[in-house]
């Protein structure tokens, strides 16, 4: 392992970029599901231009999972948003009991339909607002059955290479050009091709220095999704690389991954889902750890970056939902994006199973 850790190979971390994607055309419904609505400069703003919308009829109330990412939080506490929180199972089912005349927000988890989605579908639009965070469901198919009742947004930065960008059903005027978010586009688009251009010899030794540009970058770039979350401002360029994006072959590489890693791996971990639906797209290969945190320091010392989802909100009580500490607690994501071929997997297999066999 030791030589190997000395190319600069990796798995994992942010989506870099080889080449630009072909700006010749506009169509984003691959994403959107022909369903009318805005882009965002993220996520976070879409959920803002939502909450803004239910604020005017009177909302200021917000039924949250537990088990959920504080950035979330940002958006709510910045616009004055109440908001309290509702249990999450093992099997990462939403069980909310909203307040009348609340809005609900329910996440998707990695990749999968939340199991709750059509009793509250149901029901969204009498007494309560039903708020869908698609995000980590970018390309399975949370649109069937949409109905107007509900209101839904997306963050496809998680799903590969996109600058910048969030995306709700509500047919709105975005905010004006603004030059601050211009830069960021363009520092995202720089960071990512150099990133890319690095890692196309990635037998090659490591270059700390242009390791640590990027990464830093990367990371600027983020300070600003985080100091801005309510700034919607998308350029109309970052979207046209979004549309010329190949989804269609990002779907299939991710579930190939994914059974290729359950095939190698389901006697050995604690897999948090081991079936996918033939409509679903997984965002990582999701287990379950006792010693979590150890084995994510030595994968990544193996260079094999794997993401927490979440660290908690203080205001997550442990006593009142166990589940979602013990899931923030437990869970690893292992990468298995379009990026990646059986090789990779492989070696993430290898990597993990040494680790569990000698880590105690
Ligand atoms: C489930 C979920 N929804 C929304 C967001 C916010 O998306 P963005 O970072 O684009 O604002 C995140 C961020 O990680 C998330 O994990």
């Amino acid at each position: 392992m030791s030589a190997e850790s000395k190319s600069r190979k990796i798995i994992g971390g942010e989506f870099e970029l080889c080449h630009l994607p072909p700006r010749n055309h506009d169509d984003l419904s691959v994403l959107t599901h022909k369903i009318t609505g805005t882009w965002t400069l993220s996520g976070r703003s879409a959920l803002y231009l939502v909450l803004k919308e239910l604020k005017e009829e009177g909302i200021n109330h917000i039924h949250l999972p537990s088990y959920l990412c504080e950035s979330i939080l940002l958006v709510i506490r910045s616009m004055g948003f109440k908001y309290d929180f509702y249990p999450v199972d093992m099997n990462l089912c939403a069980y909310p009991d909203p307040p009348i005349g609340s809005a609900v927000l329910l996440i998707h988890y990695f990749g999968k339909v939340n199991p709750a989605t059509e009793a509250l579908r149901a029901e969204a639009g009498k007494s309560f607002y039903l708020i869908e965070d698609a995000s980590q469901a970018l390309l399975s198919d949370w649109s069937k059955n949409f109905n107007n009742s509900q209101y839904i947004i997306l963050s496809p930065r998680k799903f590969g290479p996109v600058i910048l960008g969030g995306w709700c059903n509500l047919p709105l005027k975005n905010d004006d050009a603004n030059d601050r978010v211009e830069k960021v586009a363009w520092q995202s688009l720089a960071a990512r091709l150099i990133k890319g251009q690095y890692l196309k010899n990635d037998s090659a030794n490591i270059e700390q220095q242009t390791e640590n540009f990027y990464l830093e970058s990367l990371k600027e770039v983020e300070r600003f999704l985080d100091e801005n979350p309510i700034c919607t401002y998308l350029p109309a360029w970052t979207k046209q690389l979004i549309a010329g994006y190949d989804w269609g072959s990002t779907s299939e590489k991710r579930r190939g991954n994914f059974q290729l890693l359950k095939k190698m791996l389901s006697q050995h971990v604690d897999m948090l889902f081991s079936e996918i639906a033939s409509k679903e797209i997984p965002l990582g290969f999701v287990v379950r750890l006792k010693k979590r945190d150890w084995i994510r320091m030595k994968m990544a010392e193996a260079r094999i970056f794997c993401p927490v989802h979440w660290h908690l909100p203080h205001d997550v009580s442990k006593q009142k939902f166990p589940n979602s500490h013990d899931l923030s607690n437990t869970v690893l994501t292992i990468p298995i994006d379009q990026r990646y071929n059986s090789t990779d997997m492989e070696k993430i297999a290898v990597t993990l199973k040494h680790l569990l066999k000698h880590g105690n």
